[in-house]
């Protein structure tokens, strides 16, 4: 009887743990509490960090894409290399890091769809 009991109870303890493991875990959700404009925020927050950097973004300079023409950050913004590099590898800007809250400004701008705002 004692066997057979913990022969339940080790059986209930794998069925539990299987169905723990399953569940999905989902990354934490990101909200934008405002609109954020391209126009004083983001702009600026291009022009700041690649202001030190001659040649940064603009044409025929070092980075892909010259960003001081908007429709081809408006371009980087849609596709998801702007999301890819700045938000979610951190690959840019290159030499220096963004604030956090820089970091969402960017993110929350294009997820509002990239507007000339
Ligand atoms: C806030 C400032 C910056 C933003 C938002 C930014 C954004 C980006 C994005 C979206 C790309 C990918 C373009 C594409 O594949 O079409 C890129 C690539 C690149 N950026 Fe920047 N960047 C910034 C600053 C800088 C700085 C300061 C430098 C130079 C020191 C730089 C140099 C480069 C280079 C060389 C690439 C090409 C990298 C590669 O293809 O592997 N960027 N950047």
């Amino acid at each position: 009887m004692k066997k057979l009991l913990l022969l339940i109870s080790v059986t209930l303890f794998f069925i539990a743990s299987c169905t723990f493991e399953k569940r999905e875990v989902l990354p934490p959700e990101f909200k934008c509490d405002s609109t954020v404009h391209f126009h004083p925020t983001i702009d600026s927050i291009i022009i700041k960090n690649c202001s030190t950097v001659p040649g940064c973004h603009v044409h025929g300079g070092s980075g892909t894409g010259d960003f001081t023409n908007f429709s081809e950050l408006q371009t980087a913004a849609t596709n998801g290399t702007l999301m890819n590099q700045v938000v979610t590898t951190k690959l840019m800007p290159q030499g220096a890091t963004l604030s956090q809250a820089d970091i969402d400004r960017i993110h929350c701008w294009i997820i509002q769809g990239g507007l000339d705002n």
